[in-house]
């Protein structure tokens, strides 16, 4: 019986985890099972390198590595930010590059000087309310909104919105643009705190080499 522990990886559904496996395939970890599209399951061993893989949403994925479901973790830094997890932050993978940004209407400008009370719709209540309470010193109204945030701009829901700017084409297409840089955001890998001790080796040994792999490509 084979008695090396797991390491277990919870990655980030979507384009993040296409990412994450391609950059883990550069680094010698691979799964096969993960890559059948068709399949149902949940959870993908490769037994031989003793490696687990689940798949679950942004959020989720620190809330898994916090409690030590899983080992490590992918997820975007926006994420890291609104969360607050405690998890240990140990690798920037530089894809899903972007900038968390206040965004609105050209003339909501003028709101942004001053220290008036104004609405903040947003996806990222914490990230909003860092930003105006303790860099700005700006009271904020936050409107909490799931998606489709620039819709609280336009309609009048809100004199501003805090969102995710990648390409900067949906906030062109709505008549909307950049106010101000919150930070700039992109894929992080993270660690439970007791298994950066427990299987310290296995773990630095990973990131060492994920590193050597990513300087080649910058
Ligand atoms: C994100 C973000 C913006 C958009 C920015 O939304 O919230 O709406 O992408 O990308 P761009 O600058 O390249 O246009 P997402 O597509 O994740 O969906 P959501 O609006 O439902 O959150």
């Amino acid at each position: 019986m084979n008695t090396v522990p797991y390491l277990t990886f919870a990655l980030t559904k979507g384009r993040l985890a296409h990412q994450t496996l391609e950059l883990l395939a550069e680094a010698g970890i691979t799964c096969e099972e993960i890559l059948d599209k068709k399949t149902r399951k949940l959870i993908f061993v490769n037994e031989e390198q003793r490696l687990r893989f689940f798949l679950a949403k942004g959020p989720d994925v620190p809330t898994y590595v916090e409690y030590g479901a899983a080992d490590i973790g992918v997820t975007g830094r926006d994420i890291l930010l609104e969360e607050g997890r405690n998890v240990y932050e140990v690798l920037d993978l530089k894809f899903g590059a972007c900038r968390m940004c206040v965004c609105g209407r050209e003339d909501s400008r003028e709101k942004l000087k001053h220290h008036e009370m104004i609405r903040v719709a947003s996806k990222y209540p914490r990230i909003a309310k860092e930003y105006f309470y303790n860099k700005k010193h700006q009271t904020i109204d936050i409107i909490k909104l799931n998606g489709s945030v620039e819709l609280g701009s336009m309609v009048g829901l809100s004199d501003v919105i805090v969102d995710i700017v990648e390409t900067g084409s949906t906030l062109r297409e709505n008549g909307l643009t950049v106010l101000e840089e919150i930070c700039p955001l992109s894929a992080r890998m993270i660690v439970n705190p007791v298994s950066m001790q427990i299987q310290s080796d296995r773990i630095k040994r990973l990131i060492r080499r994920l590193k050597e792999s990513l300087e080649k490509e910058h």
